[in-house]
């Protein structure tokens, strides 16, 4: 059977074009300046601007510290030798960053060279089995922990208790130690309590989230000496939350109360909140969810404990006792949300993910605070 020449030209570019708008990987192609003459949609979405903003735009503005860098690029121009490179972090737009395999090829447009770049993105995959794992692991840790604790409790209570009485046995002058000894205890029973986390189920009430931050930010100005410098940035159009208040405004304390122990006085922290569609929660996909972003431009999360920080009694400080995360974690936990972390020098972003209900999305706004 002989078929038209022309019709299968057609065919041909017809569906090169329908594959590069449908094609999940993300491509772009620079000309000889290295500036951008073409993106498909999925380079859009990743680079999270349009075709026409992307149109020109020189492939070294948009990405700060990768490998791939001009040099690499020109070469590629000169020789046609393509390079691929596996899980590299590219950052670009003020601290939007993702993990990627990089592929740079040569391409032929009148009768020049351009370089084609695909992205593949290899963060999600990456970020489920991870969190998978850091979630098991935190269990883990975190029922060891309660179940040694509450074997230390039960004890406590009785040797405070013989203590007291002891105590009415003895002289003014020996009652120092019995005082001693249930000072002691208290504060083991203190901390044994915290390990143990929070015990009670949360009490779930409709509420604005943005007044539940600015408790937060009243109770750090009446409890800290020095005065801490919070930027809020946050979306009016968040509707209202199904949430315990108390608790959620108890993780994002134990959050900002860290942030200020890491802080310079000439540093400052923002609370920023969002909408954030088709999030990874567990495992599995939530359509909306309200994002509390807790950011702090201070030293960052120490290197030797960012992969357990979650985990209780892991403590960059010396005073520390390592359960404010653990703690929060729960909190969170306890809303069927995510608590999550990125942190580098000058950058550390906590963020808080609750759940919409489609209840929550058709009640009024709650614009106001
Ligand atoms: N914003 C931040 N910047 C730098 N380091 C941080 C930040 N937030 C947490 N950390 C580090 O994480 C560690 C764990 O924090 P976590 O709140 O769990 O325990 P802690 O603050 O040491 O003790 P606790 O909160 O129980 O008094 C901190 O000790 C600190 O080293
Ligand atoms: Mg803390």
């Amino acid at each position: 059977m002989l078929h038209d020449r022309q019709e299968i030209q057609q065919k041909k570019l017809y569906f090169q074009h329908a594959l590069a708008n449908k094609l999940v990987t993300a491509v772009i192609i620079l000309d000889q300046n290295l500036t951008i003459v073409y993106a498909n949609p999925a380079a859009e979405a990743l680079l999270v601007k349009s075709f026409s903003k992307l149109y020109g735009m020189p492939f070294t503005s948009i990405f700060s510290n990768t490998s791939i860098n001009k040099d690499r690029l020109q070469k590629l121009l000169a020789t046609g030798q393509e390079f691929t490179d596996s899980d590299i972090l590219l950052e670009f737009s003020a601290n939007h960053y993702f993990t990627s395999e990089v592929t740079a090829s040569s391409v032929e447009y009148n009768s020049l060279a351009h370089v084609l770049i695909e992205f593949k993105q290899i963060d999600q995959q990456k970020q489920i089995s991870l969190e998978a794992f850091q979630q098991q692991q935190w269990l883990a840790t975190r029922d060891l922990i309660k179940g040694l604790a509450h074997e230390i409790k039960n004890p406590l209570g009785g040797l405070r208790g013989a203590a007291q009485l002891l105590s009415t046995e003895l002289t003014i002058e020996q009652q120092e130690y019995t005082s001693m000894i249930i000072e002691q205890a208290d504060r083991l029973t203190n901390l044994v309590d915290r390990l143990l986390g929070p015990n009670q189920l949360p009490q779930i009430q409709t509420h604005n989230i943005h007044s539940i931050l600015e408790k937060v930010c009243q109770i750090i100005t009446f409890s800290n000496n020095v005065e801490v410098k919070i930027v809020r940035d946050y979306d009016p159009s968040i509707p209202y939350v199904d949430c315990d208040q108390e608790k959620i405004q108890q993780a994002v304390l134990n959050i900002v109360n860290n942030a200020i122990q890491a802080i310079d006085t000439k540093d400052h922290i923002t609370l920023k909140t969002r909408i954030a569609s088709n999030a990874t929660i567990n495992g599995k996909r939530i359509k909306m969810c309200v994002q509390i972003s807790i950011i702090d431009n201070g030293p960052g999360i120490p290197s030797a404990i960012q992969d357990t920080l979650f985990y209780p009694m892991v403590s960059g400080r010396s005073n520390g006792t390592g359960l404010g995360l653990s703690i929060a974690q729960t909190l969170i936990n306890q809303h069927q949300g995510k608590l999550s972390c990125h942190s580098r020098s000058g950058h550390t972003e906590f963020i808080i993910l609750i759940p919409l209900t489609t209840e929550n999305l058709t009640k009024e706004n709650a614009n106001e605070y």
